[in-house]
């Protein structure tokens, strides 16, 4: 029986700069699809999946960030006078249970593997998931339960994986594929944003479920690609060391928020599944396309 995974870091020290200037005042987690910010899409997935214990890891300026998960007892005071219960409930939907929160600071952004290496004494000796609150995840059941799920079975340290076009893996770290299971496939190498001859399209994103050997491969603290300590680094050296490795091709789409074009696709994702606001924002939307037809 493989060990439950109960801990879940996400690093959320980044820098951001891709939507400077909002960033120069607000950590990029705060930036809000519809009504949430994005962190609270990663906090339900992780919650919906069993865990029970999240570590932020976090850098100067994400103020904000700690302030969000606190109660705002004014504000639910206010909206009981008013008998608002519906929004009180929003709010108690947000709370986190006393504890289940720490926080770790990052104190100079060296990238994502030292990132998830900074919490290495809170995660200690058991396997942790990793949330890149970037990666914003439409899935049923969520990606994270998917991959606890098949985690489950085959043990070791498994990735997220998606297809994408061969000219865009050198944005991602890339899967060399040992044996293909057809969701679940074992890897055999990573590479991370390779410039040439990628080992597969099979691009990892986001979500991560780490054996805690893979916080000793991060001790070396080894500069990789971009002169960063990679987390993708720290993964492949557990199968040099002869360790499993397994990507799992989840069912669901995936919206990278870290970028512009992302965050705006997310947005009309998002807005549309929202029962009370379809009808205007499609309307909207419709408007806007037999607008630029009739333009051209
Ligand atoms: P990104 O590569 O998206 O970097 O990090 P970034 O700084 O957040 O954003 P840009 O590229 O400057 O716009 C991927 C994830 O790793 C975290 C980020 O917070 C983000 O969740 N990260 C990255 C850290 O926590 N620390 C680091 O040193 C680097």
């Amino acid at each position: 029986m493989n060990r439950k995974v109960t801990k879940a870091i996400f690093p959320v020290a980044g820098l951001g700069t891709r939507f400077l200037p909002a960033t120069k005042s607000i950590p990029k987690e705060i930036m809000t699809l519809v009504d949430r910010p994005l962190i609270q899409y990663a906090i339900d997935e992780a919650r919906s999946a069993g865990i029970k214990e999240f570590i932020f890891v976090t850098s100067r300026g994400k103020g904000a960030l700690e302030d969000y998960f606190d109660h705002a007892h004014e504000l639910e005071n206010t909206l009981r006078k008013d008998g608002k219960t519906d929004l009180l409930e929003l709010l108690r939907q947000t709370n986190m249970e006393s504890g289940a929160i720490a926080y770790i600071r990052q104190h100079k952004a060296m990238g994502l593997g030292h990132a998830v290496w900074c919490a290495r004494r809170l995660v200690a000796d058991e396997p942790f998931a990793v949330l890149l609150t970037d990666d914003v995840i439409q899935g049923e059941p969520p990606c994270l339960q998917q991959m606890i799920e098949a985690h489950a079975e085959t043990g070791g340290s498994m990735v997220a994986t998606m297809e994408v076009p061969m000219d865009k893996t050198r944005s991602y770290g890339v899967l060399d594929v040992a044996e293909d299971m057809g969701a679940i496939v074992r890897v055999r190498g990573m590479v991370e944003k390779p410039r040439e001859n990628p080992p597969s399209n099979l691009a990892v994103i986001g979500r991560y479920i780490l054996a805690p050997t893979v916080m000793e491969n991060l001790n070396k603290l080894k500069q990789g690609a971009g002169g960063e300590i990679q987390l993708t680094d720290a993964i492949a050296d557990e199968i040099e060391a002869g360790r499993d490795v397994y990507g799992l091709r989840f069912r669901g789409q995936r919206f990278d928020c870290g970028s512009k074009a992302g965050f705006l696709q997310a947005t009309v994702a998002f807005g549309l599944a929202r029962e009370e606001l379809r009808p205007e924002f499609l309307d909207y939307l419709q408007d806007v396309l037999a607008m630029r037809k009739a333009a051209e």
